[in-house]
């Protein structure tokens, strides 16, 4: 069945982050990942081609061995925040931890961000895998991989409660009369659970979206559930179409088990183009920006998923070496793929931590090309949209230029913005508050 919504884009800004060594690339500024400039040309470079989000991934940990852009970067609210006064329609979308923070904080971030947009907010709920966090928050250790689900799952339900805090016209700010709000549309939330208690109300009204667009960036069994549940994206990353698709049904499926629509959920593979106006200079473009990362580097890169393991002692040109159940408590969708992507090939070390460092995306060629894979993607339900990771900052402005104008030609992805929300652009209903629904049926 053919898709019969318009194709959606998303950028990723990650500073000097393309790759473990991009930042010597020599288009990218070596303090990008802290320089205002940087994100808010690639803001506004994405805005200009209608993209409907940036994204900021985010982390809570880090040590000697983590990527230059890891170490260095800005929080993810705080520079959403900035660039939102430079943008005036893309998304914004950040990651913000629910293992490692507080819902009456992080609702209130999210709400905050949502009014200075303009309804433009969106938050990538994530897990938080690297076990070291836990040694910044005080924490004795990190929670198991399902509990951090399950902690997950509660913090989100707290959060849409507090967004319902205030009905949307509680605000009567009548200066003649002297009434500020009307009291019987203040509600207080009242949660006491496993893992938080929080009585509310917040202290920011609905903004335009209703809520913040609730984005979900985990494939494992339980990340698939809290999408079906509780999400209005999914951030995905996917090795081929088929595998793409797969996931594609299952968790539309599971969403309309749980009696949503196919259409309440948006799912986004991320995607590394590279554009040339040959297949070789494309091919070349690609191989500039991998031939920079060394063995050593890529062999720390792959360590992370795996709770920063030593991979430097085991013998590179023989087989991947048996883990185990190491990685199954951190990035455990993202390392059981690696392990079974090692198993199936036959790949020695060498071959995984250059895979993994340095994959070699489908999305590498003319812009034809590019713009015909991206079709193909979406057409066959592989994909709603796409979220690009741009290795460096000319690939974007190279996307923008010249795959957006074929995509447009095509009419498969819009000439205009369709609203001013990014819940409106992603086609996403607006939710209604929860008293006001109640008051109508009673
Ligand atoms: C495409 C994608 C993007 C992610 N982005 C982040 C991120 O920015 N920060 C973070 O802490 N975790 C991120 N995660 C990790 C997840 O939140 C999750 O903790 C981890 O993938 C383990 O869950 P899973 O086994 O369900 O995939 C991302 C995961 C995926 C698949």
């Amino acid at each position: 069945m053919a898709n019969s919504k318009k194709l959606k884009l998303g950028a990723i800004i990650h500073g000097v982050g393309g790759n473990v060594s991009a930042w010597r690339h020599p288009e990218v500024p070596v303090d990008a990942s802290v320089n205002f400039e940087f994100y808010r040309k690639q803001a506004q470079t994405a805005e200009a081609g209608k993209f409907d989000l940036v994204f900021i991934a985010d982390g809570l940990y880090i040590n000697e061995k983590s990527i230059p852009h890891f170490l260095n970067r800005f929080e993810p609210i705080t520079i959403l925040s900035a660039l939102a006064a430079v943008t005036s329609k893309i998304g914004l979308v950040g990651t913000l931890s629910t293992s490692y923070s507080e819902p009456f904080t992080v609702s209130r971030q999210f709400g905050s961000l949502d009014h200075i947009s303009g309804g433009r907010a969106g938050w990538n709920v994530v897990t938080s895998p690297l076990e070291g966090s836990a040694k910044n928050y005080g924490k004795p250790e990190h929670p198991t991989h399902d509990e951090r689900y399950k902690i997950a799952e509660e913090f989100l339900q707290v959060s849409r409660g507090l967004w319902d805090s205030w009905e949307d016209d509680a605000f009567v700010r009548d200066k003649a009369s002297g009434v500020f709000f009307d009291p019987s549309k203040m509600h207080r939330l009242d949660h006491t659970g496993e893992y938080f208690s929080v009585q509310g109300p917040l202290n920011i009204a609905r903004s335009k979206q209703g809520h913040p667009v609730i984005f979900q960036a985990g494939s494992s069994e339980s990340g698939r559930k809290l999408a079906a549940s509780s999400a209005d994206a999914v951030f995905t990353g996917h090795e081929n179409i088929e595998e793409a698709k797969a996931f594609y049904k299952d968790v539309k499926d599971r969403a309309v088990a749980l009696g949503r629509s196919r259409d309440d959920i948006v799912i986004l593979p991320g995607v590394g183009p590279i554009i040339g106006s040959t297949e070789e200079e494309a091919e070349r473009k690609y191989l500039e920006y991998a031939n920079l990362v060394t063995i050593d580097k890529a062999l720390e890169y792959l360590g992370r998923f795996f709770d920063h393991h030593d991979f430097s002692q085991y013998p590179l040109d023989e087989q991947f070496p048996e883990l185990g159940e190491l990685g199954k408590n951190s990035f455990r969708s993202g390392t059981d793929k690696i392990k079974q992507l090692a198993r199936e090939h036959n790949l020695t070390l060498r071959e995984v931590a250059i895979r993994t460092a340095t994959p070699r995306s489908e999305f590498i060629g003319t812009p034809e090309k590019v713009a015909n894979l991206l079709q193909r993607w979406h057409e066959e339900e592989a994909a709603d949209g796409f979220i690009l990771y741009a290795p460096t900052p000319d690939a974007l402005r190279d996307f923008v230029e010249s795959v957006v104008p074929l995509l447009q030609e095509r009419g498969i992805y819009r000439t205009e913005y369709e609203s001013d929300t990014l819940r409106g652009n992603l086609g996403l209903p607006v939710p209604e508050n929860r008293y006001s629904a109640a008051a109508k049926v009673n």
